[in-house]
């Protein structure tokens, strides 16, 4: 595979190697980010978050075989570390990209909703049906870039979002908080988004 990809010749982004659901890796606990980061940390994130908004381009998805993500981890491209980026596309079609580095949820809702499709993950290359209730909404305490403090609520899918990669800094993936001998369980008792 290409490392970098080409755009009309330019390089655009880094074809990052993702692992894979059966990689080891996958599953160790994370590591507590240190700061400042590094040159090369501070790299590595940026390609993340470029990778993240080319998969959401349908053309570049199509013409680079890249399947879709919102959110990844540092372990899911093999960095030991408590950080994960999330690129989410605005309504004016631009992407704003989020960076937590050793978040804690320091509150969150009654209410638990899941993602009637089923989440998707970028090391799950199948689909898994099942739900897993997430919180509604959440506040949760992270480190900037620069490691500065700071506290974001979120809700809705951002907040599944981001439940479902502090869950990959601790080596759990999503198809294990569904219920093998009833994927559905439970259902009525949340809200499906
Ligand atoms: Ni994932």
């Amino acid at each position: 595979m290409l490392e970098y990809l080409l755009i009309w010749g330019v390089i655009m982004f880094k074809n990052l190697k993702i692992l894979d659901e059966k990689d080891k890796r996958l599953r160790q606990v994370s590591k507590e980010v240190t700061f400042p980061l590094s040159k090369e940390d501070k790299e590595t994130i940026k390609d993340a978050m470029e990778y993240l908004k080319y998969s959401q381009i349908d053309e570049y998805a199509k013409k680079y075989d890249l399947r879709a993500g919102w959110g990844m981890s540092a372990i899911q491209i093999g960095v030991l570390k408590r950080w994960f980026v999330i690129v989410e596309e605005q309504e004016d079609g631009t992407f704003k990209n989020y960076f937590f580095a050793n978040p804690k949820i320091i509150s969150s809702s009654t209410e638990k909703i899941y993602v009637e499709q089923g989440e998707g993950c970028l090391s799950v290359n199948r689909e898994v049906v099942g739900i897993i209730p997430r919180y509604a909404r959440v506040t949760v305490e992270a480190r900037d870039m620069d490691g500065n403090k700071f506290t974001l609520r979120l809700r809705e899918d951002l907040a599944i979002c981001v439940q479902h990669e502090m869950d990959h800094l601790d080596g759990i993936l999503f198809i294990d908080r569904i219920d093998k001998k009833n994927p559905f369980k439970d259902a009525e008792l949340y809200r499906a988004i």
